[in-house]
């Protein structure tokens, strides 16, 4: 097992992570003594950044290629628009060529579709990231599948889900790639492990047990109707919780030494006023009785940028029938 890219934490008691393997009690009026590892995320997203700024080093010293990544926005939701500036600095930090296409709201389909079909045809351009959820007016499905599968470093596109879905070489979605990645370094090997996928959505449950299966583990599928769904949870080695529901998975439904990855990022209210990011699990609780944790913020969030500039320079490799970097593929 791979530990270095774990964070030893203070916990809510001041002392640091007690030895691996011992499991201490809940403590009394809901305070919890921390035991899981802590899996850092914003860590291993710097490494993975890291990689990918070697490869495109690389693409440009030995073939004169950058890499090119194009970003859409339709819309001002406001956080759809951190996350684009935030992809459009990374992009640029990893030596990669970043475009920005943003769209009025009432952009009709028809044009939306005409800037795909120009990016589709631009050889600068090896990825391609339609900024979701798109206004109601616009077709999603549509879109998504007007991108050629080969820039598609969401890998959304139906090609790309079948793909996945039968084993076979893909674009495999940033979110799950990046849990994959966490999972594999922390674990070394999952095969034959129990994981509980909850959430069913196309851009991270669905793949997130595809990715899981591929790797031979017993996949759960636990969604919004799944009955006695804490006992489904509690058998459980690996839990991704990607419901979007704050805080709803408490530690006992967690199996002691159970990894959870929280793919949950929800800004709740504080009570003392102001707000602050939690994840779809109770951290706290949760940290008390797994054996490795993510934590919200800077868990799998960090993973998902990075996994989508390791996409757009595999993406790059491929249509340029290079090598493709190691370790940055599913
Ligand atoms: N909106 C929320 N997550 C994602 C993602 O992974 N890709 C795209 N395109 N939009 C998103």
């Amino acid at each position: 097992m791979h530990r270095a890219l774990i964070a030893p934490v203070s916990t809510p008691m001041g002392s640091l992570l007690p030895p691996a393997g011992i499991f201490l009690a809940k403590k009394s009026k809901g305070t919890y003594a921390m035991v899981a590892t802590v899996i850092d995320g914003k860590a291993f997203a710097a490494t993975v950044r890291g990689k990918v700024a070697v490869h495109v080093a690389r693409l440009k010293a030995d073939h004169g290629i950058t890499p090119g990544l194009a970003v859409v926005l339709v819309g001002e939701d406001p956080a759809s628009q951190v996350y684009v500036r935030s992809k459009g600095k990374m992009t640029l930090e990893v030596g990669m060529k970043s475009v920005e296409h943003k769209l009025d709201i009432e952009t009709p389909e028809a044009d939306l579709l005409a800037l795909i079909d120009q990016l589709n045809n631009d050889p600068e351009i090896h990825g391609i990231l339609v900024q979701l959820p798109l206004p109601k007016h616009l077709n999603e499905d549509l879109v998504i599948n007007s991108i050629s599968p080969a820039k598609d470093v969401d890998g959304f596109h139906i090609s790309n889900v079948g793909l996945l879905g039968t084993g076979q070489k893909s674009m495999v979605p940033c979110t799950p790639l990046g849990c994959l990645m966490m999972l594999r370094d922390h674990h070394g090997s999952i095969s034959g492990m129990n994981a509980v996928v909850i959430g069913r959505s196309n851009i991270v449950g669905k793949p997130m047990a595809q990715l899981l299966l591929n790797d031979s583990c017993t996949v759960t599928i636990a969604h919004s109707r799944t009955k006695d769904l804490q006992e489904v949870v509690r058998r459980a080695d690996i839990v991704i919780a990607a419901v979007g529901r704050p805080e709803m998975v408490p530690g006992d439904w967690i199996k002691e030494g159970a990894t959870v990855i929280d793919v949950g990022i929800n800004r709740i209210e504080k009570s003392e006023g102001g707000t602050r990011l939690v994840g779809d699990v109770d951290y706290e609780s949760c940290a008390a009785v797994a054996g490795a944790i993510t934590p919200v913020p800077g868990g799998v969030g960090p993973m998902t940028i990075a996994c989508l500039l390791a996409n757009t320079v595999t993406a790059c490799s491929r249509a340029n029938g290079l090598v493709e970097p190691e370790g940055l593929t599913a």
